[in-house]
């Protein structure tokens, strides 16, 4: 692979780091804000929310953005919309121009969470595609484990306004990085900027293997040129279903409920204090980061659908086992507890954290590829607002036991579905891919 690529790769991967400081950093600024401002609880819930709220609706914008304005420019204007909605929150002198702010940054992160790994996969070639879209989960889970970082050493002075404002910091990585890529090859193909797009290919591709591609593209693109409801064409519809299916199944598997709430999980097993609930947080953080080099390192050797089903089995272990522990109050399981929960998130951040972006990013046809996304990103996001919405009251409801043996019995399901509809992507080229999905 040429650096080159690595380098496109990894500045469109900074997206993700958009999405990650934002999810990690809120809990702990939470804390403060709502002593600062006299939150009642239904109010911190809205600060909290919005942001989901927002990414909603920018990931509807976006797959319509990355077709007409081009996959840079959107990425750019993420860039920018996140940056004055960081330092809009940070200076926030109330509480609704806070929720505005963080509406705002929601937008951001909802364009960037449909175009970041759709540009990344556009400028692969195939037989690295997995590896460098998986360096957008990487960069989801470095800004989690960053956010955790400054929630923490700046909590001793409470100062909110810093833990928010600090995420001026990915959003100008984005911004000028991006300013400096050139566009996807395949969007110029798109909008008949052939030239350009095959100089693109040229810089992508070593040798002569440009011209493949270049072909496939091109007539990928002599079928019939679609308006945006050619999504629900026959021939696309299985693509969209399997799309919606995956971003859904990756946020009710419940990933987002240890992440969100992870300490007051390992309070509720017995985990005891603060500090050791941080420490035990940084821990799971940090597990998400490093094993996620296994999807960026195997996931074009392997295979996508193998590293799916090593990771949801892993996942549904850790599950049933926290589930266990939660069967059996009063005795001290923390280190199981904190055992399962590394194996929970250290399978998921090899598996259906970046395949199912990876996946949602390689089955939708060119004419179309924006739009679907646009439509998988938004379920996953209301998935996930629902989960989150649901988890605290399934707890105290249903049980720690049943909730997690859900949530176990949720990846079991995963795998059905992986095993029955998911193609082997691996080595494709995106657009052979997207014609199987498409007769499929
Ligand atoms: C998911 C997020 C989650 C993150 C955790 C991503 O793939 O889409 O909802 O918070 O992984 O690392």
């Amino acid at each position: 692979m040429r650096p080159f690529v690595l380098l496109v790769a990894g500045v469109a991967a900074l997206g993700g780091l958009l999405f990650g400081y934002d999810t990690g950093v809120i809990s702990g600024a939470m804390l403060f804000i709502a002593h600062d401002f006299h939150l009642p609880l239904h109010m911190q819930e809205i600060v909290v929310s919005v942001v989901l709220i927002g990414a909603m609706l920018g990931a509807i914008g976006a797959g319509a953005s990355a077709d007409h304005f081009g996959r840079r420019a959107t990425l750019v204007s993420a860039g920018v919309i996140f940056g004055i909605g960081a330092i809009a929150s940070a200076l926030a002198p109330s509480p609704s121009l806070l929720i505005l702010a963080r509406f705002v940054v929601g937008i951001a992160i909802g364009l960037s969470s449909v175009v970041s790994p759709l540009y990344i996969s556009e400028v692969s070639p195939s037989k690295v595609r997995g590896g460098l879209v998986s360096l957008y989960q990487f960069a989801i889970t470095i800004g989690i484990f960053a956010a955790f970082i400054v929630d923490y050493v700046l909590a001793h002075d409470g100062s909110w306004r810093w833990m928010l404002g600090l995420a001026i910091v990915p959003s100008l990585l984005l911004l000028i990085g991006m300013i400096a890529m050139p566009e996807s090859p395949r969007y110029l193909f798109k909008i008949g900027r052939d030239r350009e797009a095959e100089d693109e290919l040229q810089r992508i591709h070593d040798g002569d293997g440009w011209r493949i591609e270049e072909q496939t593209i091109r007539s990928a693109l002599m079928q019939r040129q679609g308006a945006w409801t050619e999504i629900f064409a026959p021939s696309v519809r299985g693509a969209l279903l399997l799309g919606i299916a995956l971003a859904v199944l990756q946020q009710i598997t419940g990933i987002n409920s240890v992440i969100y709430y992870g300490p007051r999980i390992f309070a509720a097993t017995g985990v005891s204090g603060a500090e050791a609930a941080i420490l035990a947080t940084a821990l799971v953080g940090a597990v998400n980061v490093l094993a996620t080099l296994i999807a960026i390192f195997f996931a074009d050797r392997i295979g996508r659908k193998p590293l799916l089903y090593a990771g949801l089995g892993g996942m549904a272990v850790g599950l049933l086992a926290l589930a266990y522990v939660f069967a059996q109050p009063g005795e001290a399981l923390s280190g199981l507890a904190l055992a399962s929960l590394m194996l929970y998130v250290g399978c998921f951040a090899f598996s259906l954290g970046p395949i199912v972006w990876l996946l949602i990013s390689e089955i939708y046809p060119l004419r179309v590829r924006g739009i679907g996304m646009s439509v998988a990103t938004l379920a996953n996001w209301l998935a996930n607002f629902v989960v989150s919405l649901y988890f605290l009251t399934m707890l105290h409801g249903l049980g720690g036991p049943v909730t997690f043996s859900i949530y176990a019995a949720m990846c079991v399901i995963t795998m059905i579905v992986v095993a029955r509809f998911v193609p082997e992507t691996k080595h494709e080229l995106l657009e052979s891919i997207s014609g199987g999905a498409a007769e499929g």
